[in-house]
């Protein structure tokens, strides 16, 4: 158990100290982000402290009323009683299609445009059948740091993976890096998020390029997380059909699988609808493999009829409706769904400025050599304390992170903060607890 130097900790001690032992926890630092939350939720509760909670990239604003209002009509008109098609009523399939042409500039056809159960759903999908399509290609890399529940996904699919930290090979460097693994035969895929979680690091469109490149080169299948879409708000990506455009992979390349949540776009967690967009080219495609094992060449049949059929047989049908409404509000230009979200930049720069003036240094601080942009979540250290030692230490003093060790990050010593869940009222709590934090390790 690590050292705590100093018990009289802005939370009680004998309070976190006797919850970490009974959560059974043996490592913090290696414990999944839903254990952290219990942890906390109980430290909570006993010493009735409220945490600055950022272990958790949760929607810390409300769901706009365009989707909810849509998902109750459709709900009063009985759409709940009928099975939803499993890829997707009709109009949110053209809404999902003209929202790509309006904010990546890239044209999809509505068939390609699928909704799943969150994009949880979409990854896993596209990991289930990406792995049917060529014996000699069964790992899926990633070019990390990235979400830990999608490495999750492959372990439970029993698949494998490989993984590189990014964190060196900015730029130009990608290219030798990202080709050292795909020379060897044995890539099926590339996954990464763009903006980055954890690292909120933005890939430049040469960076983009590459990957687009190399997947070209050796025939490689790239899954884009654009959990975070126009997320960087160092660039206005929030008018419909007018550049800047969110820099994609698919300006690049033809085989392209993108994952696009609503969970923080429209802070639609809740209702785990996200979308799976598929390029015209990868939807066509014919493989022997999936003839011979499925009974259909095709790639996109397979993955609806087959895939997501047995998966959910579809998303929820109200849920759909409601998509649908805020994807149309947004293509015409009536709601701006990234204003909304800056929110998160604003508290990002606050906060991020706390952690500094209190010695913690920003680990990912760059793209390429411009400074990170403010957003959804920051990576922090402290001197020279491991990644565990900070994560539990921290908590003593009413602050909630995840470890950079689960997120395939080299960074160990680092931690992951999600602004989302802390209000600027709690900004105060924050600078109070970080310098008691800053008084008891001096070194
Ligand atoms: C990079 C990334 N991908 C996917 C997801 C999951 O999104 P959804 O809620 O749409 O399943 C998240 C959620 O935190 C994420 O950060």
């Amino acid at each position: 158990m690590t050292l705590i130097k100093n018990k009289y900790t802005p939370i009680n001690y004998d309070i976190v100290k006797a919850e970490i032992e009974i959560s059974g926890i043996k490592n913090i630092g290696k414990s999944s982000i839903r254990e952290l939350v219990r942890l906390v939720n109980n430290i909570e509760d006993n010493s009735n402290e409220k945490f600055i909670r950022m272990e958790m990239g949760v929607p810390g604003l409300a769901s706009p009323t365009i989707g909810t209002n849509a998902e109750i009509t459709a709900l009063k008109n009985g759409v709940a009683s009928k099975y939803p098609m499993i890829d997707g009523i009709a109009h949110l399939k053209d809404e999902i299609s003209l929202f790509v042409k309006n904010f990546l500039n890239i044209d999809v056809d509505r068939k390609g445009c699928i909704p799943t159960v969150g994009s949880m759903q979409g990854g896993f999908a596209s990991f289930l059948m990406i792995n049917k399509l060529n014996k000699k290609k069964d790992t899926v890399l990633f070019i990390d740091p990235g979400f830990p529940v999608q490495k999750q996904q492959l372990e439970i699919l029993e698949q494998k993976y490989e993984t590189f930290d990014v964190y060196n090979f900015r730029g130009e460097a990608l290219k030798e890096k990202l080709e050292s693994y795909l020379k060897k035969g044995n890539i099926s895929s590339i996954i990464y998020s763009n903006p980055n979680n954890p690292s909120w690091i933005c890939f430049s469109e040469k960076e983009l390029k590459i990957i687009a490149d190399l997947a070209i080169k050796y025939n490689i299948i790239v899954i884009e997380d654009l959990a975070y879409l126009a997320m960087d708000f160092r660039k206005d990506y929030s008018k419909p059909g007018k550049p800047p455009y969110q820099p994609s992979v698919a300006n690049y390349t033809n085989n392209w699988i993108l994952l696009i949540s609503s969970s923080k776009i429209f802070s639609y967690a809740g209702q785990r609808v996200g979308m799976m967009v598929i390029s015209d080219q990868l939807f066509n495609k014919k493989y022997s493999q999936l003839e011979k094992k499925l009974g259909n060449p095709l790639f996109g049949y397979n993955l609806i009829y087959k895939v997501l059929y047995a998966l959910s047989s579809g998303v929820t049908h109200s849920a759909q409706y409601g998509l649908a409404a805020m994807l149309n509000a947004v293509n015409i230009g009536s709601f701006n769904f990234v204003e909304q979200v800056k929110e998160y930049g604003r508290r990002a720069k606050v906060m991020k400025k706390i952690f500094i003036e209190n010695g913690f240094t920003i680990v990912y601080d760059k793209d390429e050599d411009k400074p990170l942009a403010d957003g959804f979540y920051f990576t922090f250290s402290y001197k020279n304390m491991n990644g565990d030692e900070l994560l539990e230490r921290l908590l003593y003093y009413g602050i909630s992170a995840i470890s950079l060790a689960i997120t395939g990050s080299e960074h160990t010593e680092g931690l992951r903060a999600c602004v989302s869940q802390t209000k600027p009222s709690q900004f105060k709590d924050l600078e109070f607890r970080l310098k008691q934090f800053h008084k008891h390790y001096p070194n």
